[in-house]
């Protein structure tokens, strides 16, 4: 035990993160599709304990999702092709946007899209509402028009940052598609064009084959590979991105010029957490591994908390990045 932890205690111990000028509790937050709109997990977990919660892809009209088989469990990890089914944005306001805001968590709605077109005209609807944050989804490879298109190319994800920008003065995070073959540039490339963080990753492209029918498993061929499987890779993009946006500057504590990141990709545990953390991510996202442990969230929460009293940490700015270089 370090001389200042021995000061500590638990009570001592600053969770909180601004990012973006959005004040969270903690840095965990439910990663959007994995998470409903929240109240479906109200009578499982303490949902108020958690930092945030991404809403579900939501697009201007209803997208009733993909046909066929939606998700293969693979050895360490889920390939989904779920299509963003979501109600539309209208409905989404209407009917889960109050209920959602007062279960406490920071809301961020996870706003997708197809033209540009249909994503301003969303971030236009989400802008007049109290939702705090948006996040911008340019990462979903499961939709065959827009999606994750709009993230593989620094132009079209600056076009497409850039046209939302405009719609909303909203904090904007944009998730970005590990898929892309330039991803720190395509990350610079949002950045200089409006986005206020960053969140990386959305999932991986992959396939799988149905060897009796010896076909594609999935209707719409592709699909996204998520879980514990991704997470080094995750990681290690997670510290491209942040040495080449944010550069980690020395004072973490967010200055002018910083750029936060918010890091996911196969978390599962409070010590995925911390390595997420330590490579300079400002908060982090937890999808898949709420599946098989509905109590992930709160569990990484209690372990974090207790590693940085065992080791002396008195809030995240002091652990942030620390093993980015
Ligand atoms: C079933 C499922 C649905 C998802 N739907 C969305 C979505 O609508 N919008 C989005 O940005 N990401 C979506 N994702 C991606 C997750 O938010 C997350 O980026 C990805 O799963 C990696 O995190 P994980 O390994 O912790 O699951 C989905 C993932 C899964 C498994």
């Amino acid at each position: 035990m370090s001389a200042q932890s021995a000061t500590m205690n638990a009570t001592s111990i600053d969770l909180s993160v601004s990012v973006a000028g959005v004040r969270f509790a903690n840095p965990v937050i439910a990663a959007s599709g994995t998470f409903g709109y929240g109240s479906e997990y109200s009578r499982i977990i303490d949902v108020s304990r958690l930092g945030g919660i991404c809403s579900k892809g939501l697009t201007l009209a209803p997208k009733p999702g993909n046909t066929g088989v939606r998700l293969v469990e693979t050895p360490a990890g889920l390939i989904n092709s779920i299509g963003l089914e979501n109600p539309g944005i209208p409905h989404f306001i209407e009917h889960e946007l109050n209920s959602m805001l007062s279960l406490g968590p920071v809301v961020l709605a996870n706003l997708s899209g197809s033209t540009m077109e249909t994503y301003v005209e969303g971030a236009a609807l989400l802008d007049a509402t109290d939702v705090p944050m948006i996040e911008l989804n340019i990462s979903c490879p499961n939709v065959k028009a827009g999606g994750m298109a709009w993230g593989l190319e620094c132009d079209a994800a600056g076009a497409i940052t850039a046209a939302v920008r405009k719609a909303t003065k909203k904090p904007l995070v944009v998730k970005l598609s590990p898929n892309a073959p330039h991803l720190v540039d395509v990350a610079k490339s949002v950045v200089a064009s409006g986005a206020d963080a960053l969140s990386l990753v959305n999932t991986f492209q992959s396939f799988a084959v149905d060897i009796e029918r010896a076909k594609p498993v999935f209707d719409n061929v592709t699909a996204g590979l998520a879980g514990p499987a991704i997470r080094p890779i995750a990681l290690r993009m997670l510290r491209d991105v942040v040495l080449g946006v944010s550069e980690c500057r020395p004072d973490r504590a967010g200055t002018a010029g910083f750029v936060p990141v918010i890091g996911l990709g196969g978390i599962a545990t409070w010590q995925d957490a911390v390595e997420f953390l330590m490579t300079g991510a400002s908060a982090i996202q937890v999808g898949t591994a709420t599946f098989a442990n509905p109590g992930a969230m709160e569990d990484i929460i209690s372990g974090l908390s207790a590693f940085m009293l065992r080791k002396g940490y008195p809030d995240l700015a002091s652990m942030r990045g620390l093993a980015v270089r």
